[in-house]
């Protein structure tokens, strides 16, 4: 179906009522909803639907270059290429039991190889599960015929909806190290409890558990990311002063949102040509009052 400014995209229904958006632009995820129809995930009020620009929320795919450091674009190219359906995928090791799925895929055109000399596919399956649970599978496979490898960097950048970033708190990252973003990526251990937010923070977490928590106090919801195959984890809030840079982006919105990003950053990931990789987060979202421990 059409979408913001007749851009393509397709809608995942799950019987029990929870739904998913997924613009061929990007393959690029802009909705999911639980089956009371509230959405979980940010998008900007000022979010531009216009191509080349990478739409602000949802879930941006970062490939095959994570963050600025490198010599491509900011998080890569795939996030503002037009993906299409793959009609005729190849069997997914793990079957989805769900029906409510899509697989896209992206190969690169002429003047992307100009830019990145390697060819490959990579196929994006999104599936909502019976639970309503959000799964993102990508599989990337090196279709180089020069017996090149190719070494990338990845990340789903997704950005959560949070009642108030000041009452939101992060489990699973504590005492590990991380880069931060905002001193050149300099190496810190993170100390103490959960991670809370009272200012700016663009943090690259390495080797992570595979299960993150979002705690949202206010709205009484724990986001649960699992993940495979991304050890590593950003955790994104761009506060007042980037929020105003931001032209995609409204000056408070900050308070809205919050991006944890399962990633592989830290150690690139090397395919030859015939290699195959996957790499996996399945997000849910459950009202704080059923969580344990709380
Ligand atoms: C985060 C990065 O993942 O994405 C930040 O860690 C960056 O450094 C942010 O500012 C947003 O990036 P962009 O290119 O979508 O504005």
């Amino acid at each position: 179906s059409k979408g913001v400014n007749g851009l393509e995209k397709v809608v995942l229904r799950e019987s029990r009522g929870s739904s998913a958006e997924v613009y061929l632009f990007g393959g690029h995820v802009t909705s999911w909803k639980n089956d009371h129809s509230e959405e979980l995930l940010f998008v900007s009020s000022k979010a531009i639907f216009k191509p080349p620009k990478a739409i602000r929320g949802g879930i941006p795919i970062c490939f095959p270059q994570f963050g600025g450091l490198g010599s491509l674009e900011q998080h890569g190219f795939a996030r503002n290429r037009f993906w299409a359906v793959d009609t005729d995928p190849p069997p997914f090791p793990v079957p989805t039991s769900s029906r409510a799925y899509v697989d896209l895929i992206l190969r690169p055109s002429e003047d992307d190889m100009k830019i990145w000399p390697h060819s490959y596919e990579f196929r994006l399956r999104v599936a909502l599960g019976p639970g309503g649970d959000l799964m993102l599978t990508s599989r990337i496979r090196n279709t180089n015929t020069d017996g090149k490898p190719f070494a990338f960097t990845f990340a789903y950048h997704t950005y959560f909806s949070v009642s108030d970033i000041s009452e939101v708190r992060v489990e699973g990252l504590e005492t590990l190290d991380y880069l931060d973003n905002l001193q050149n990526r300099e190496r810190f251990t993170e100390q103490g409890d959960a991670i809370t937010f009272e200012s700016e923070v663009d943090k690259i977490y390495l080797s992570t558990p595979t299960k993150i928590a979002i705690l949202d106090h206010e709205k009484k919801r724990t986001f649960v990311i699992r993940k495979e195959g991304l050890p590593d984890a950003v955790v994104w809030n761009p506060w007042d002063k980037k929020a105003k840079a931001m032209t995609d982006f409204g000056d408070d919105e900050y308070k809205h949102m919050l991006c944890v990003e399962a990633a592989a950053i830290e150690k690139p990931i090397t395919l030859k040509p015939g290699e195959e990789w996957k790499g996996r987060q399945e997000l849910s979202a459950v009202p704080s009052s059923y969580c344990s421990g709380q």
